[in-house]
């Protein structure tokens, strides 16, 4: 075979490789084999010196015709190869498979149970207070009529940084802070984590309060059996009962817990003749510390316990959320499950 018959039959040899190719390296080792710079086609150039200066022109000719044509046979087999693969992959896909979960986030049931309380405060008028959990012995305790050995400081299983520097046991502690920064009247609602020396079944060391606080001239019982009753319908429904119980607490006079009728027998007491397990079989369920309070607070942050009254209260956030959204378990809202964590709106 001559030079330039070598050079025609180059096309065909392309073709009949070029299909048996599947992959992509195997169609680049092809091309390398027939176009590279050592390739089948350069080979036979570099023979081009060996031709007469006659033949020469012709065959630069042939050549470039069939490097073109070799480039267009290679650049087709890519094309169709890609679209083999494209046909593989559809043909693979199942489009009834289902899909993937997309994870959103979601509240946990402390906040939504605290934003709910919170909101329907503000609706009343009330102002967010806040304070920090690391707290004064002043602040928590003696502006609030419990005095260094008063007895009601152990109702409270203190957890103690120095003597005078503490966890905060509640969120009353906002109160006074509020008081000894501002003059009255003052209607505030201070929600926030706080400690305790206490671990069991029903207790965790920390917690969330929300303390209610409002001072004015005139604001008497009625306002506060008012107000709370407003509110323990708006969050549990308009059906609920409320019921006040006198009860002591230092820092108010009188005191009293509120009782909401039970969530879960509607203050029945019994739930297919087998008594609530939510209240116990009482039909009640205790919601609420109060009370008017007492002078000797106003006294200590600097109010003329002559001039105003109020009244305030504090719940806790976790027996609320509990008793909203049916929880059996207090731990629960402690451990992170995202199992858990997930069945709650948005
Ligand atoms: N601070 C009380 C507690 O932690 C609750 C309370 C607040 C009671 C305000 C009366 C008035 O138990």
């Amino acid at each position: 075979m001559d030079l330039l018959e070598q050079l025609n039959a180059l096309p065909a040899q392309l073709k009949e490789r070029l299909a048996q190719t599947s992959t992509e390296a195997e169609l680049e080792a092809v091309r390398v084999d027939f176009l590279g710079r050592k390739g089948k086609l350069a080979e036979l150039m570099a023979q081009m010196r060996n031709l007469t200066p006659e033949q020469r022109p012709a065959f630069g000719q042939a050549a470039n015709a069939v490097k073109t044509s070799l480039i267009e046979l290679f650049e087709a087999r890519l094309a169709q190869q890609e679209q083999e693969r494209e046909a593989a992959f559809i043909a693979g896909f199942d489009p009834s498979l289902p899909g993937r979960t997309l994870w959103n986030g979601s509240l946990h049931p402390i906040t939504l149970a605290m934003e709910e309380v919170c909101s329907v405060f503000r609706n009343m008028g009330y102002e967010i207070a806040g304070g920090p959990e690391v707290e004064t012995d002043f602040n928590c305790f003696e502006a609030l009529n419990m005095p260094p050995e008063h007895p009601a400081r152990d109702m409270q299983d203190t957890l103690y940084i120095t003597d005078r520097v503490l966890l905060r046991t509640h969120t009353s502690s906002v109160q006074v802070r509020t008081m000894l920064k501002r003059k009255p009247p003052l209607a505030i609602i201070g929600p926030g984590k706080v400690y305790r020396r206490d671990s069991d079944v029903t207790h965790t060391p920390m917690f969330h309060q929300i303390e209610g606080l409002l001072v004015d001239k005139h604001v008497t019982m009625a306002d506060l059996r008012g107000t709370l009753t407003a509110f323990v319908r708006a969050v549990f429904g308009e059906k609920t009962r409320v019921r006040f119980r006198p009860s002591f607490f230092p820092f108010t006079e009188p005191s009293v817990e509120v009782d909401m009728s039970c969530t879960q027998c509607g203050g029945q007491g019994h739930v297919n003749g087998q008594p609530c397990r939510v209240c116990k079989g009482s039909g009640w369920l205790e919601i609420l510390g109060s009370g008017m309070v007492d002078p000797a607070v106003f006294t200590a942050v600097g109010y003329d316990p002559d001039e105003v009254t109020g009244f305030a209260f504090g719940l806790g956030v976790e027996r609320i959320a509990m008793l909203k959204y049916g929880l059996t378990d207090l731990r629960m809202n402690f451990e992170n499950d995202v199992r858990f964590l997930h069945q709650f709106p948005v």
